[in-house]
């Protein structure tokens, strides 16, 4: 293991280097102008791979944007195989004008590097190939057989990953699943997430009149869709933060009590959570703490609603239509397709017949729950121990990466979420950035794991 330290830290300005030229490319998957850029993100990565001394590179044409895939397998059909999942699209960069450098020139200061997808995903991903590159470089070899699979789709929902997957069950292959996409609970304390919650999202559409009205002619005559909606959102949740969607519960696993014993042993502050945030207070569902409502519990919020006049100044209508976007976070064992047909089908039975009601289903992705015992975790333990010095602890998270929920179901192999993000990375938000020493000592454990899972 020493020589594989060793070059890494012989070779760490060289890593950087890389790094940032690949965060120079705007590779934003949800926008279609950088399609290009998306693609040349992937040509990049392949080609990148390849100079590590992986032959087997292959990209991926999809309906969308393409999937890299790469495996060495000289290890032979006795070793383990292990497949490291990532992502190289990022996510949109606006507000543009509260970024204090441009998110894709990026810069490295105070002990971190901003830029978008420095956290989210680049910066993660790239600590496994060049933990590869250390160890054929020094060993000529590694001990495990390593498959790479890099979507160009985590930030727009997978849309196409879901399939391939299916498709390619044999190819993909493996013991276990390693996936760098989460972050630590605190600086400084190296975590692994054994949970992440799922994903329904959905755009519900309230159609009235066929124009706009004049609201003194027909106000009170014609019933407005945009009342109507802000009253249909208003039925989703009561006053002590439940969901009122019927059986919207029912599947919601509860924690048990070594778990909310574990959270409770979190360096948690609840002032220091408000402070940073600017809130006086928390909220949420009644009859559980912060980190309970955001990591184990079901929520439903609304993203964004579009209707009716917005411009300066007042005008008198009734609008013709309304907008709302909806998503739910969902925890272990709801379903994506099972939640949206319930709140469509509440929506329809609420919605008054004054009006037309359309719920579109935009994406969905189930949660996960993954063992904290199998030998990927007990070796991501390990290399996080050696790698950093310090014990790490298990957490859970409240995001969501919808695909892992694929690797048990289609490829049954345990996943480990390795993750070398800190709370205070600003992922989907201006000024993205990672920490260096999460970096590099991120490519060690990655080295590291790949010799304690052998
Ligand atoms: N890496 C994140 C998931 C994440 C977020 C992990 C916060 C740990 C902490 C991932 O790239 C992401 O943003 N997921 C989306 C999924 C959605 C677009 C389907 C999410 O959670 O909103
Ligand atoms: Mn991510
Ligand atoms: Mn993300």
């Amino acid at each position: 293991m020493k020589e594989i330290i060793n070059y890494i830290e012989q070779n760490k300005e060289r890593f950087m280097n890389e790094l940032l030229d690949f965060l120079r490319i705007p590779s934003i998957s949800s926008v279609p102008e950088n399609k290009p850029d998306v693609l040349k993100a992937a040509d990049w990565l392949s080609n990148n791979i390849k100079s590590v001394g992986i032959n087997d590179v292959t990209i991926y044409p999809t309906a969308g944007h393409p999937i890299v895939y790469a495996q060495y397998l000289d290890a032979g059909e006795s070793a383990q195989t292990i497949l490291v999942y990532g992502h190289y699209d990022v996510q949109p960069v606006d507000p543009l004008e509260l970024w204090d450098s441009s998110p894709f020139e990026p810069v490295i200061k105070n002990g971190k590097i901003f830029a978008r997808g420095t956290a989210d995903d680049k910066g993660q991903l790239f600590m496994h190939i060049k933990s590869v590159e250390a160890w054929l470089r020094t060993m000529g070899k590694l001990p495990v057989n390593v498959k790479f699979l890099v979507e160009g789709e985590e930030e727009c929902g997978s849309n196409n990953l879901d399939i391939f997957i299916e498709e390619h069950a044999e190819l993909l292959k493996c013991d276990t699943v390693i996936v760098s996409d989460t972050e630590w609970f605190a600086p400084g304390l190296p975590s692994i997430c054994y949970s992440l919650r799922g994903l329904s999202y959905v755009e519900v559409t309230v159609t009235g009149p066929n124009r706009d009205l004049h609201s003194g002619t027909f106000g009170g005559g014609v019933d407005n869709p945009l009342n109507v909606l802000c009253w249909l959102v208003s039925q989703l949740k009561d006053s002590y933060g439940r969901i009122t969607i019927p059986r919207f519960y029912d599947n919601v696993l509860n924690l048990t009590k070594e778990e909310r014993d574990g959270f409770k042993e979190l360096p948690f502050n609840l002032e220091e959570y408000c402070k940073d945030l600017d809130v006086s207070e928390v909220y949420g569902e009644n009859g559980y703490t912060t980190l309970e409502r955001v990591w184990a519990r079901p929520t439903l919020d609304l993203n964004g609603i579009v209707g009716g006049y917005t411009g300066e100044g007042a005008k008198t209508i009734l609008p013709s239509k309304a907008t709302a976007k909806i998503s739910m976070r969902l925890v272990p064992h709801q379903t994506h397709t099972e939640i949206s047909e319930k709140i469509t089908k509440y929506l329809k039975q609420l919605a008054p017949p004054t009006v037309k009601l359309e719920v579109n289903v935009l994406h969905g992705g189930n949660p996960i729950l993954v063992s904290r015992d199998s030998d990927g975790v007990k070796a991501a333990i390990e290399a996080l121990k050696e790698a950093f010095g310090v014990n790490p602890v298990f957490m859970r998270e409240g995001g969501s990466i919808p695909i892992v929920a694929l690797f048990d179901s289609v490829l049954h192999a345990p996943t480990v979420l390795m993750g070398m993000g800190l709370p205070s990375d600003n992922i989907h938000s201006p000024n993205e950035n990672y920490s260096i020493d999460n970096f590099y000592g991120g490519i060690k454990a990655s080295a590291i794991f790949f010799d304690k899972i052998k």
